[in-house]
């Protein structure tokens, strides 16, 4: 079956009520037959469901689909995109392993990483994203995972994966990419030889905004056993509400990334053409660094990843000095009307942030510098509003004046 129709038809074992919807099985735990029943599935010998920490049929319907979708053998659903990632740390490293990442990781990441797992001995060691030769050189004996988001967040900097993905083998480690911005509608890592593939269901996966959760997926041992494990016994899992919801939103993923992208598209273009506005950051900008990596673009290369732009853009406002640019940001921001300032992405709704203060406020001022994010730059997820509606907004505080 081809994507589109997974994201509709996997997962759902329709039961005796002949549903068509699938059903939300809002129940913590599960009848057995008879005691021997229970002791048999409690010790494995029968598989079923027990407790819906760890079994319940909705969360495994999601799982299922989006497997399917990033074909991977195995997916365990979290409660949260963090607890994913705190998950899949917890499953396959012990103390004494080094973790080694992009530099340019969402904050909660890089502070799991610092302040959480650093102090149970698992410490990393941070590269710039697209450096593939840095990557390489950065590995170190006890270096066990290698951890990146593709694109990033803010500046959409790319990695390519396959590459990626053979110096991570050629030592010995994993590769796990959060899939969070692009979603298998648009890149499948596992695809390009990345082991594990990270989701924060809570962005487009949902697509509306309406609940938080995560997931990951790789093959039936290290995600079936071991993060699985992990999710059981220290638990944190996903509701069947918010799986069912999930579930909804897969449905519509495939039409809506192409939506969502193809409106970013039109704006990047107008972005980069407007005089207020000193620098734009889109994939699918002909003269973005990593452009070739997009496989519809006409300079794709071999390594080509990714389908499209994606819905993310960045842009920097111009100011007249740079100690007037976050106020030039600011007023941007604070000139639209329809927009959601929130920092939020992958929305129905376009939403519009100033990462320096918001989802890149808790780093130091040299770290935010060293990470590109700028006072002036402004970060738009471009929703399924008429595009000419979002450009109006926006223009409204790009409108020629003093900055
Ligand atoms: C790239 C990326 N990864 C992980 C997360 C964390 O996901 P959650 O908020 O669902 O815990 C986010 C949240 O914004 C994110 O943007």
């Amino acid at each position: 079956m081809k994507l589109a129709t997974r994201a509709i038809r996997t997962g759902h074992q329709r039961t005796a009520e002949g549903e068509h919807c699938e059903p939300i099985f809002a129940t913590s735990s599960f009848v057995f037959e008879s005691a021997a029943e229970a002791a048999a599935r409690f010790s494995g010998e029968q598989p079923g469901n027990i407790y819906s920490r760890f079994t319940n049929p909705t969360v495994r319907a999601f799982e299922q689909r989006l497997a399917a979708l990033e074909g991977g053998e195995s997916c365990v659903a979290t409660a949260s995109g963090m607890a994913a990632i705190l998950a899949t740390c917890m499953g396959l490293l012990q103390a004494g392993d080094r973790i080694l990442a992009a530099r340019s990781l969402f904050g909660s990441t890089t502070m799991l990483f610092d302040k959480y797992l650093a102090r149970f001995g698992i410490a990393t060691d941070y590269v710039p994203l697209s450096d593939l030769d840095a990557w390489a050189a950065a590995i170190r004996p006890e270096t066990k995972l290698l951890f990146a988001e593709t694109p990033s967040n803010p500046l959409t900097e790319m990695v390519a994966i396959r590459p990626l993905s053979e110096i991570a083998h050629a030592q010995g480690c994993l590769l796990a990419i959060d899939n969070c911005f692009c979603t298998p509608a648009l890149q499948r890592p596992l695809e390009h030889g990345a082991d594990l593939v990270i989701h924060s269901a809570t962005k487009y996966l949902d697509g509306q905004g309406r609940c938080v959760g995560g997931a990951v997926v790789g093959d039936a041992k290290r995600v079936g056993e071991e993060v699985f494990g992990v999710v059981r016994t220290a638990g944190p899992s996903l509701s069947p509400f918010n799986a069912w919801l999930f579930l909804k939103g897969l449905e519509t993923l495939s039409l809506r990334m192409q939506a969502h992208a193809a409106s970013a598209m039109l704006l990047a273009q107008w972005l980069d053409e407007h005089p207020a506005v000193a620098r734009v950051y889109y994939p699918g900008l002909p003269d973005h660094p990593q452009h070739h990596l997009l496989a519809n673009g006409p300079s794709a290369g071999p390594e080509a990843q990714q389908q499209t732009g994606g819905g993310i853009i960045a842009f920097e406002v111009a100011s007249t000095h740079p100690s007037r640019a976050r106020e030039a940001a600011w007023s941007v921001i604070d000139a639209t009307q329809m927009l959601s300032i929130t920092a939020n992405l992958g929305d129905t709704k376009t939403t519009i942030t100033h990462p320096a203060t918001t989802t890149h406020g808790r780093l130091s001022p040299e770290a935010r510098a060293a990470a590109g994010i700028s006072e002036g730059l402004i970060r738009i997820a471009v929703g399924l509003e008429d595009v000419a509606d979002i450009q109006a907004d926006l223009a409204r505080g790009l409108a020629p004046g003093p900055r």
